[in-house]
């Protein structure tokens, strides 16, 4: 099954299936997040779980994502006059204007797309000079273990694909386009063995000033 039609069959169970990474992700961004922006670019959001934290703290914020389930899910689940889904697939040129963004947010999307470059050097394009660009994927440790997206349904397990993207190639695809990297944490959930591999990797990326 293609990642598209994975996530359109997750959508509905998406929110209220058992999934400590997705709860974990949400903590980390009510941890890293704070204060005003003007506005916010969310890329592969989901059913909105986080576009109702951003929306707190945007003035307007443009959310994008490909599958029709989980666009349809966030738009039920925010409904507000600054806050916009566009259906958009990140591995081609982003419906998004240029030098637009004060801050840019992806989370639990990067281990579905192959080519970081191509990501950083579209984000890159959208952020304004001095944005932030926040990323909270799934920790490669996790990966070189077994982990991988999953979902149960009445049939059994969908496992939906991915791309192996260790620590260096993120950070690597960001200074190649012109981010600096402010911040790395690794994340572990309470249900987690803190001696073992941690859960998730968060960067807060900024892009230079001119
Ligand atoms: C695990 S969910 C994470 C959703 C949300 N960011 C969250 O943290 O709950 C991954 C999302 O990435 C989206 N996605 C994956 N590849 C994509 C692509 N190439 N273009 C747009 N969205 C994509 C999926 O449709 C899905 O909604």
């Amino acid at each position: 099954m293609t990642i598209q039609a994975s996530y359109d069959q997750w959508s509905k169970a998406y929110d209220t299936d058992r999934n400590i990474t997705r709860d974990l992700d949400h903590a980390v961004m009510q941890q890293l997040l704070g204060g005003r922006f003007e506005s916010i670019l969310e890329l592969g959001c989901g059913t909105g779980k986080n576009t109702a934290l951003l929306a707190t703290l945007g003035d307007t914020v443009q959310a994008l994502d490909f599958s029709h389930g989980m666009l349809k899910q966030a738009r039920q689940k925010v409904q507000a006059s600054h806050v916009r889904f566009d259906w958009a697939d990140l591995t081609t040129v982003w419906p998004a204007p240029a030098r637009a963004f004060d801050l840019m947010a992806c989370n639990l999307v990067l281990e579905h797309i192959e080519d970081l470059n191509f990501v950083f050097a579209q984000a890159a394009h959208c952020i304004k000079p001095g944005g932030q660009f926040l990323v909270c994927e799934l920790h490669p440790a996790k990966q070189y273990l077994g982990s991988q997206a999953r979902f149960e349904h009445a049939r059994g397990t969908t496992l939906i694909p991915v791309f192996l993207h260790h620590i260096s190639d993120f950070t690597r695809a960001a200074t190649q386009n012109g981010f600096t990297v402010e911040r790395l944490n690794e994340w572990w959930h309470a249900d987690d063995d803190p001696r073992k591999q941690p859960r998730l990797v968060s960067f807060m990326f900024r892009k230079a000033l001119p």
